[in-house]
């Protein structure tokens, strides 16, 4: 997809970080900005702020967990603006580190159902509906470089999710190619970038809140210093959009150089690398030097 001008987008998790760094480049590009997200004092600012830029806003309040909901939005999202040319499924969350085997099935919970299913179910309700128009479109799913390789500790619930959203895309992709020349996808797999995501908590259904989560209230102290602004993840995804290029790999370069190593480790028979300071000096524990 080319021209943006006049054309309607559609992100979930507008409210913040990368998700309202999408909608504001869509909306200096002309776009219609229709934002969903689960935070409703966030969505109001956001769609304040992107009203006092120029552009033509509609904000709904969604959880994208919910099959029903994103089903209803999306038919109204349509029935109110006749197309969706740009989705974007972003919205996400990250749980705290624990021992792969201590993960709460609380947020084994909580993470899949926002990171995966919330990808699932936009894809399910937009994607058709987008077919049917006949308009050009292109779908961006958010998923991270931790969908590539893993390797940061104590990440399991997040980098399966993640793992998933490529695979899923990927999928999309293929299928896409086979219908339509109209309709491509790409998946957006940044570094590190300064958002809310270690305050994901804030969101956190309450009925997945138990007293064995501990979840991480970091902020953007956990970002390294090279972590790039939100607007940088928008500029690339809408360069690759323009492109119709697939893979986003938005991130630092000593992360795309691990994310490289890690899958050489594979193909070259080698076990995934284990810091040696965390690294169990017990007979037959994995080796980082191997
Ligand atoms: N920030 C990073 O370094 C980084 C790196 C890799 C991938 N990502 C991914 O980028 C995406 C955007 O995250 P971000 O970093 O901008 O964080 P963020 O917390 O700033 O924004 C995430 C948005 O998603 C919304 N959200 C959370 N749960 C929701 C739900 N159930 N339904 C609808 N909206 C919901 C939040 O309210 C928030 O507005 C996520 O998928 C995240 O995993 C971020």
């Amino acid at each position: 997809m080319q021209d943006f001008k006049g054309r309607v987008a559609f992100i979930t998790g507008g409210a913040s970080g990368i998700g309202y760094a999408l909608a504001e480049r869509a909306a200096d590009e002309g776009m219609t900005v229709v934002i969903a997200d689960v935070e409703q004092g966030a969505l109001d600012q956001a769609a304040a702020s992107l009203r006092e830029r120029g552009a033509a806003v509609a904000a709904h309040v969604l959880d994208v967990r919910d099959e029903h909901a994103v089903e209803d939005l999306a038919g109204k999202v349509f029935e109110e603006h006749g197309a969706v040319h740009l989705l974007c499924n972003n919205a996400g969350v990250i749980n705290s580190e624990r021992p792969t085997w201590e993960q709460p099935i609380a947020d084994w919970k909580w993470v899949l159902d926002v990171n995966l299913w919330g990808v699932i179910h936009g894809i399910r309700s937009f994607v058709p509906r987008m077919l049917a128009t006949g308009e050009e479109g292109h779908v961006v799913n958010t998923a991270s470089m931790a969908g590539l390789v893993t390797g940061r500790m104590g990440a399991a619930v997040y980098d399966a999710s993640k793992h998933a959203v490529v695979s899923l895309s990927e999928s999309l992709y293929r299928d896409l190619a086979i219908h339509t020349t109209r309709v491509g996808a790409s998946v957006l797999c940044p570094g590190a970038v300064t958002t809310r995501i270690f305050q994901a908590a804030r969101n956190r259904p309450p009925e997945l809140r138990g007293a064995e989560s501990n979840d991480d209230d970091a902020g953007e102290t956990a970002f390294p210093g090279d972590a790039f602004p939100p607007s940088e993840m928008a500029r690339q995804v809408f360069d690759a959009v323009r492109e119709n290029r697939f893979y986003i790999l938005a991130a630092q370069t000593e992360m795309l150089e691990w994310t490289k190593m890690g899958q050489d480790r594979m193909w070259e028979g080698r076990n995934p690398a284990v810091p040696r300071r965390l690294m169990a000096s017990s007979a037959g524990a994995d080796s980082s030097s191997n």
